[in-house]
């Protein structure tokens, strides 16, 4: 497994890949890996002949009063976990080296403007942004993009078939902890007792899903139960619950399949993302 800084270097490397018709699989992190990007990446190299996952902590997605300085970083446990998964190339550049001087974004409407949208109002273009630069610079077959973050799938996918990228973004199950918290690479924020509260995100996500597959219509109705069984919890701060379309992301007033049900809490200073989609 090689660890490549370059455009070029990685770029050049792709192309022999290429001439040999070998398929590339490209896992986009933000490094800090844990188990949550380990099942992308065994996934990446189950389905691909070549695996890159990028590690780039990118600064346009964070906005400045967010933790972009204190954004956990780990690249050597980065590097050990790929080349165990057996990933081809970790692909680590520096902020200069992605973006030099660019002037360009991509951003996709609508979409972006709604649940962690509200409050990130700059977030989604950085994510489209670097997102866009790696399928250019990796031209991979498949992505890899995990079921937490439901509305960065929704949206790259928007992305995807807007601008006509030949690439197949693949959405992987979110994974848990053994007590249903949620991985993150933001949980190492948390204290023990935050730790504990962060747990009222999955128990109220799994009452709400317990409510529609018995059969519950109403939407309104589910987002009551799981919003007051967060809100028992003194150290959660609710941003967001909502029942929306998986496909557009639209509010829903009757559940109706693909269904995203979502919520974003704060819990201390750190906010947390959990859901459950039911398609
Ligand atoms: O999900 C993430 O870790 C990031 O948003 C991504 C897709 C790697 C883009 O920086």
């Amino acid at each position: 497994m090689q660890v490549i800084k370059s455009i070029s270097e990685l770029r050049s490397m792709i192309k022999k890949w290429k001439k040999d018709a070998l398929t590339v699989g490209l896992v986009p992190t933000m490094g800090y890996l844990h188990e949550g990007h380990k099942s992308l990446i065994e996934r990446a190299v189950n389905e691909n002949d070549r695996v890159v996952v990028s590690d780039f902590v990118n600064p346009t997605q964070f906005a400045p009063n967010e933790d972009f300085e204190s954004y956990p970083r780990d690249i050597k446990a980065d590097a050990a976990l790929c080349e165990k998964v057996g990933a081809d190339v970790l692909f680590n550049p520096e902020a200069e080296e992605m973006y030099d001087n660019a002037l360009t974004t991509v951003s996709v409407a609508k979409i972006t403007e709604t649940l962690c949208g509200r409050t990130r109002p700059t977030h989604f273009a950085g994510v489209c942004t670097v997102v866009s630069k790696l399928f250019n610079i990796v031209t991979p077959d498949r992505a890899y993009f995990g079921q937490k973050d439901a509305q960065q799938l929704c949206v790259i996918r928007k992305m995807v078939k807007d601008l006509n990228f030949d690439i197949e973004i693949v959405g992987c199950p979110i994974v848990r902890e053994a007590d249903g918290l949620a991985k993150s690479s933001r949980n190492i924020y948390l204290d023990t007792r935050e730790r504990e509260a962060a747990l009222c995100l999955s128990r109220a996500l799994k009452m709400g899903r317990d409510m529609v597959e018995n059969g519950e219509e109403s939407a309104a109705a589910v987002i009551e139960t799981v919003e007051r069984e967060i809100q028992k919890e003194p150290l959660a701060r609710i941003d967001y619950v909502e029942a929306v379309s998986f496909d557009n992301l639209r509010p829903l007033v009757k559940i109706q399949k693909p269904l995203l049900c979502a919520v974003a809490v704060y819990i201390g200073k750190t906010r947390l993302i959990d859901n459950f989609i039911i398609e």
